[in-house]
């Protein structure tokens, strides 16, 4: 039996770091969103107990360094699988990027392991479950358009965004997360997320409040390392993006536009200077998948 699931890509809204915790994990809240930039996950089982892991993408591990072997492992230890899975992974979203691409392909694959083992789990049960591999895991097991906090296991669902365009640059490095809050100083911070304004933007479906209300507080350490990171954000705002924020801890930057047109001219102020641009939708839990060609 074969489970071909999509994994896709998030980006952030607001991230807002209220303080380092006694575990050595960030206490926060932020705003998530999907996007319609995702891979691919296909699970065949195998008779043969093993773990087998394919990919398109030269940039993922073969082994328990990647999210979704460890999803695998995860579910056949709990729950005494004797089986095997071939995992084949289509990697489109970008790696070390901020778009929690690794969560997302580990999220999918708890899902379908869920489908092709027939273990009857619901989505909190699989969130649970999502959690002890790492702090977004739970979001892209649900999807949608959340607030997360805590760890990022702590989930409210919000109503999505408004459709529009996701203009997306990712400079040729990776970042690492625990790096990024390694270096993490709230004496840094010159701009906090206002969570009810966001919210209250959402709820009116009120696309012009939610571009003022983008803001990330470790754009204080990944713009200040990495002068490209800026430098892209800038070009953003300069060609006309109405609004512009870095995913996660980087080093992606996004700008949302509701016309196509200004899409493409974003895309265009772009080319040449970074070479993974993407154009996609928003998803945010409602939608049909749709690409800017
Ligand atoms: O949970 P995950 O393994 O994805 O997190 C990667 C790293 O990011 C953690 O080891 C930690 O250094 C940092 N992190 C954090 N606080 C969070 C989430 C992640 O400090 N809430």
């Amino acid at each position: 039996m074969d489970v071909s699931i999509k994994a896709p890509a998030k980006i952030n809204l607001t991230l807002d770091v209220l303080h380092k915790r006694d575990d050595g994990y960030h206490e926060l809240e932020m705003v998530m969103t999907t996007i319609d930039l995702a891979d691919r996950i296909d699970l065949t089982e195998k008779a043969a107990g093993g773990i087998q892991l394919e990919s398109s993408s030269g940039f993922v591990p073969f082994d328990d360094r990647n999210l979704a072997y460890r999803a695998a492992q995860l579910i056949k230890g709990r729950f005494n699988i004797n089986k095997g899975v071939h995992i084949k992974i289509d990697k489109k979203i970008p790696v070390a990027a901020g778009l929690a691409g690794g969560s997302s392909d580990a999220a999918a694959t708890l899902k379908g392991l869920n489908q092709l083992w027939q273990l009857g789990l619901n989505l909190e049960e699989l969130a649970e479950l999502g959690v002890e591999l790492g702090s977004d895991v739970p979001f892209c097991v649900l999807g949608g358009t959340a607030i997360a906090q805590g760890r990022g296991e702590r989930l409210t669902p919000l109503p999505p965004p408004p459709p529009c365009w996701v203009i997306l640059a990712k400079p040729p490095h990776g970042v690492s997360t625990a790096e990024v809050f390694g270096a993490f100083r709230q004496e840094k911070v010159e701009k906090r997320p206002q969570l009810e304004q966001m919210e209250a933007a959402l709820a009116a479906g009120d696309f012009h409040g939610i571009c003022q209300g983008l803001s990330n507080v470790l754009e204080s350490v990944t713009l200040d390392q990495y002068p490209k990171v800026r430098l892209i954000k800038e070009k953003m705002q300069r060609f006309g993006a109405p609004g512009v924020l870095m995913s996660g801890s980087g080093p992606t930057v996004f700008s949302l536009v509701e016309q196509e047109n200004a899409a493409r001219r974003v895309v265009n102020s772009l080319r040449g200077f970074c070479r993974q641009v993407y154009a996609v939708r928003i998803l945010g839990g409602l939608g049909e998948p749709n690409r800017l060609e």
